[in-house]
This record gives structure tokens, C-alpha cells and sequence, in this order.
């Protein structure tokens, strides 16, 4: 007798409260649990499984490919094709969105922008990594797909989630009723229902931002670390720093424990270095439905009208005091 609620009947019951959704957006989240399994499957074995180390290409990023990035990139890229929900995809390492052509997705009405393995610096020393995704609806099926039904802004995804390939393995993911968290049950290869309705834990004193930047930072940003140093009790300060170096792995601690993570402009990205499409935008999109919020330093990451699809953005994410906090002080600055 399995327990807990897997993912599939979760999907099912929440799909009796969309009676005119056809089920299109449930196989969907479907199709990424299978792929989440198969590169979980190979994140576990990594060491055994050659998957580690470069591939021997760059990204358009610019970045060394790793064996897992293209690895993740290709599962969840067959997964969505089989499917037949999805029209588009839009991965990190793909320089183009990619239409998806088999024949049932003529019609899918659905767009996924993904970054496959998110913290692929810490593959190959075995710390957290994992995945991200949105989910956009088409704007129509009776045109031909173009750019503005990829680079739509963040406030109309229909679902955001990421995958955890943490201690366990754990889905995330809001459709924008609240956020619930999966938690992969290896023995009968089941995502279940481990934390439902999460929200932001409300005592945020945790920051995680990469200080190795600091000489680069905003003079407001410089300002929020030093303020998160302070001591004062009636604060719950000082702050604890935490900065694990993958993005997911770092917003899905600070989701449960409360806190902030920065990654501001700096002298290697003059915009940020996080992605809009497929790290800033599906986390913002969890965080404030968990009561959180998410900005560029001075306005929402999920208004932010996208013109490239690899564009990057300043993110400043967590609990909205905090948040709110940072932007009061890169206000001061200027
Ligand atoms: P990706 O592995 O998908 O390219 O993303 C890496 C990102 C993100 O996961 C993390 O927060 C950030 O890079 C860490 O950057 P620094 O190493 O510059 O701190
Ligand atoms: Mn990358
Ligand atoms: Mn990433
Ligand atoms: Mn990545």
C-alpha cells in the first residue's frame, strides 16, 4: 500500500478542478517525471557511469558542455517529443528554440523552456544539482510558431517546477495554485506527495550570494551583506551565509529554512549571470506563490519583457522582507 499520494494521482485529482482542461498540462508534468527518473537514475551512478566530465563542446553560454548536461538535455527533449503536449523547446544548450515536430504535437499547445542540469560545476565533485523548467501556453494554434510564443513574460506561465538531484531526489512545481514538493520513492521509482502547500519559511536569516564577486558588486549589494553581518537580535541578525553554486539546490533551501539569494551584476556578467527564461522566471514563479518574491533589483523578474532567449537578468529571490530590504538599499545608492 504506497502511502503517499504519487505524483500521477496527484495530477489526476488537481485535474478534476480544471473540468475544461483536457488533460494536455497534466501529461506534460507527466513526461518531465519520467525524464527527471531516467536522469536521476544517472546522477546516482555518475561516478560508475562515464557520465561525468566535459563533453567536449561549449554553448552558446559559452560554457564547457558536461556529459550530464547533454545527458539531461537529451532525456527530457525525447521525453517531451514522445509525449505530444509540447510544440517547442527552449533548452540552455541549444543556441535556437527547437519545434518539436511529431505528429501529435502539430497541434500541443504547450512550450517548455528548460534548463536541463542546473550547478553542472558541481557534478563532478558530487554536491546537489538539478533541473528547471517552464511552461508556456502557445499564443496560437492557428498561426505559425515564432519567437513572441517563446519570449513571453514570466507572469503567463501556466507551471514553473525544478528537480532537486539532492540527498533524495525531489519535483517541485506550481501551476499557480501553491507549490507542492515530490519526493522520488526509489523503490517503486514514484515521485510522492512530501511537501504539500509548501511556503517560504517566514524566518529568513540565511543569505547566499558568491562573495568571491564582491569587488564587482553594486554598492547597495555591498551594503545588504554588510547589513546581513550586523548583529542584532531583534533581527535574528547576523544572517547565516549559504551558497551552494547551484541555483535550484540553493533557492529550494532557502524555500524551506527562509532567506535570500543574489546574483547581481558583476565584472564577467554586466547583466547577471542567471537566465531569465529557464532559472529566473520558473523560480520566481515558485517563490512568489510561496509567499516569497523575486526582482531584478528594482522590479519584478516575472514583468520583465524578455527580448533574447538566453538573456540574462540581476535576480535577487527569497523571502520578501528580505528582498524588499535589498532593494531599499540599492535605492539608497543611487
Ligand atoms: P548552469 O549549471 O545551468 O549553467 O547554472 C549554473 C548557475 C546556477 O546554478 C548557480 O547559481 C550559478 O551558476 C553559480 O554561479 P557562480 O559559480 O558564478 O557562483
Ligand atoms: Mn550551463
Ligand atoms: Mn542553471
Ligand atoms: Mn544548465
Amino acid at each position: 500500500m504506497i502511502r503517499f499520494k504519487t505524483l500521477g494521482q496527484f495530477i489526476i485529482e488537481k485535474q478534476a478542478e480544471f473540468p475544461f482542461a483536457k488533460g494536455e498540462l497534466s501529461r506534460l508534468l507527466r513526461d518531465i517525471g519520467i525524464a527527471a527518473k531516467v536522469v536521476n537514475r544517472e546522477v546516482n551512478k555518475a561516478g560508475l557511469a562515464d557520465i561525468l566530465g566535459d563533453y567536449g563542446a561549449c554553448n552558446i553560454q559559452g560554457e564547457e558542455q558536461k556529459k550530464l548536461d547533454v545527458f539531461a538535455d537529451e532525456q527530457f527533449i525525447d521525453a517531451l517529443s514522445q509525449g505530444g503536449e509540447c510544440c517547442v523547446v527552449a533548452s540552455e544548450e541549444h543556441d535556437e528554440y527547437i519545434k518539436i515536430n511529431t505528429a501529435v504535437s502539430t497541434n500541443a499547445k504547450y512550450i517548455v523552456c528548460i534548463d536541463p542540469l542546473d550547478g553542472s560545476s558541481n557534478i563532478d565533485v558530487n554536491v546537489s544539482i538539478g533541473t528547471i523548467f517552464s511552461i508556456y501556453r502557445r499564443e496560437s494554434i492557428d498561426k505559425p510558431i515564432s519567437a513572441s510564443d517563446i519570449l513571453q513574460k514570466g507572469i503567463n506561465q501556466v507551471a514553473a517546477g525544478y528537480i532537486v538531484y539532492g540527498a533524495s531526489t525531489m519535483m517541485v512545481y506550481t501551476t499557480g495554485k501553491g507549490v507542492n514538493g515530490f519526493t522520488l520513492d526509489p523503490s517503486i521509482g514514484e515521485f510522492c506527495l512530501s511537501h504539500p502547500q509548501m511556503t517560504i519559511n517566514k524566518e529568513g536569516r540565511m543569505y547566499s550570494i558568491n562573495e568571491g564577486n564582491y569587488v564587482h558588486f553594486p554598492q547597495g549589494v555591498k551594503n545588504y551583506i554588510k547589513y546581513c553581518q550586523e548583529e542584532d537580535v531583534t533581527t535574528n541578525r547576523p544572517y547565516s551565509s549559504r551558497y551552494i553554486g547551484s541555483m535550484v539546490a540553493d533557492i529550494h533551501r532557502n524555500l524551506l529554512k527562509g532567506g535570500i539569494f543574489l546574483y547581481p551584476a558583476t565584472a564577467a556578467y554586466p547583466n547577471g549571470k542567471l537566465r531569465l527564461m529557464y532559472e529566473c522566471n520558473p523560480l520566481a514563479f515558485i517563490v512568489e506563490q510561496a509567499g516569497g518574491k523575486a526582482s531584478n533589483g528594482h522590479a519584478r523578474i516575472m514583468e520583465i519583457n524578455p527580448t533574447e532567449l538566453h538573456q540574462r537578468t540581476p535576480i535577487f529571490i527569497g523571502n520578501k522582507n528580505m528582498v524588499e530590504q535589498l532593494e531599499t538599499m540599492l535605492a539608497e545608492e543611487t
